[in-house]
């Protein structure tokens, strides 16, 4: 190896794609029977046509495993020597305590890796592929298996349109390798980001260390997920098209010569309106949330299985961008490699 080879720090190269999606599928039109809801409000303050839910009794973790599985399939790995680390991004893990990511592991048949979760909302996965691309800098390891996974059925208020009518549950992951800067799939400049002051708009009141399930008492108890929806659209909007803009800017690229925006699939007003803040053609944004609705840190995963069988082709100039609760955004530029979806 030449001298200024073997100094040099690995890149995380994407190598590997898969999604899962729960069979049963949930129409605006099945929503309106049950809620004070419509298929025309939904299509048109939203751009959902309708979304995926686990039966009861589906966890996280089983759809983790299924789009895990998958992208070790893409990326022609098995064994126990598959990946040297596992990390599950999710809002919804099986339990409070412990992670999920160390039960897929296991489930997997990827021996005794580390296993780790990471918790950063809806851009929970581009957290987590960050940590990944970390640990091949770092030498801890040569390659990583990281899944976005929720099952947000489990946390929506039954009575609550706002939300109801919004998230699907799902599950995405990529398998990363350590390679060079210069190949297809390379993970290039990124940006992560936090504003805990709007701590509040997105979460889950009670079931935590501020408010337990044993402290927790009559009216004040409330287990499911709130957003504040229209505080949160604004801020959606000017943080992923800021950091979008970064990561362009940092890779030497034009807006321009961005070939695909794969942003968190909120809403459809909300890629819109990024698309045309950066100076975007909006057909050059992926959707997929008519399909699936917000799958939250399985968004961006599942939006690139679906783009790579569709408008992804190899050499591609892609941005990753999200934004959720914590608050927390991000994004990550990338090449895209020869890789198909399994
Ligand atoms: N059907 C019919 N009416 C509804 C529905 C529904 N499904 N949902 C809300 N409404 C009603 C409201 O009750 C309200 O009625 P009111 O005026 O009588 O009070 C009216 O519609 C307007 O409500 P808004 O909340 O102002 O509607 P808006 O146009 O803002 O759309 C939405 C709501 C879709 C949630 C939008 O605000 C949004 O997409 N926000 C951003 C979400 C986001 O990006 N989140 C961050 C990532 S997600 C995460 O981190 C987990």
């Amino acid at each position: 190896m030449a001298p200024d080879q073997r100094h040099r720090t690995p890149a995380a190269v994407v190598c590997g794609l898969g999604g899962f999606l729960p069979p049963q599928v949930i129409t605006n039109d099945d929503l309106g029977r049950v809620l004070d809801t419509s298929d025309t409000w939904i299509r048109s303050r939203t751009g959902i046509l309708r979304r995926h839910r686990a039966e009861p009794g589906t966890a996280t973790s089983d759809l983790a495993v299924e789009a895990g599985r998958r992208a070790l399939k893409s990326a022609g790995r098995d064994g126990e020597d598959a990946v040297d680390a596992v990390i599950v991004a999710t809002t919804t893990p099986d339990r409070i305590c412990p992670a999920t990511a160390p039960a897929v592991a296991w489930r997997l048949g990827l021996g005794t890796v580390p296993a780790f979760d990471v918790g950063a909302v809806c851009s929970g996965f581009l957290y987590a592929l960050v940590t990944a691309r970390s640990l091949l800098a770092s030498g801890a390891a040569r390659s990583v298996l990281v899944i976005g996974a929720e099952t947000y059925s489990a946390i929506l208020d039954p009575g609550d349109r706002s939300t109801l009518a919004i998230f699907g549950d799902g599950a995405g992951a990529v398998v990363v390798r350590a390679g060079t800067p210069d190949e297809p799939g390379a993970i290039g400049p990124a940006v992560l980001a936090s504003d805990g002051s709007g701590s509040d708009l997105i979460s889950v009141p009670s079931g935590g260390s501020r408010d337990p399930f044993r402290a927790a008492t009559g009216d004040r108890a409330d287990p499911y997920f709130r957003m504040q929806g229209k505080q949160v659209f604004r801020q959606a909007v000017e943080r992923m098209s800021e950091c979008s803009r970064q990561v362009a800017e940092r890779s030497g690229w034009p807006v321009e010569e961005v070939d695909v925006l794969v942003a968190h699939q909120a809403n459809l007003r909300i890629l819109q309106a990024v698309a045309d803040r950066i100076g975007m053609p909006r057909e050059r944004c992926h959707v997929h949330l008519d399909r699936v609705g917000n799958t939250a840190a399985a968004s961006i995963p599942l939006a690139l299985a679906d783009a790579a069988g569709e408008v992804l082709r190899p050499g591609h100039r892609v941005v990753l961008t999200a934004f959720g609760g914590g608050l927390t955004w991000g994004a990550i530029a990338l090449t895209w490699p020869d890789v198909s979806p399994a």
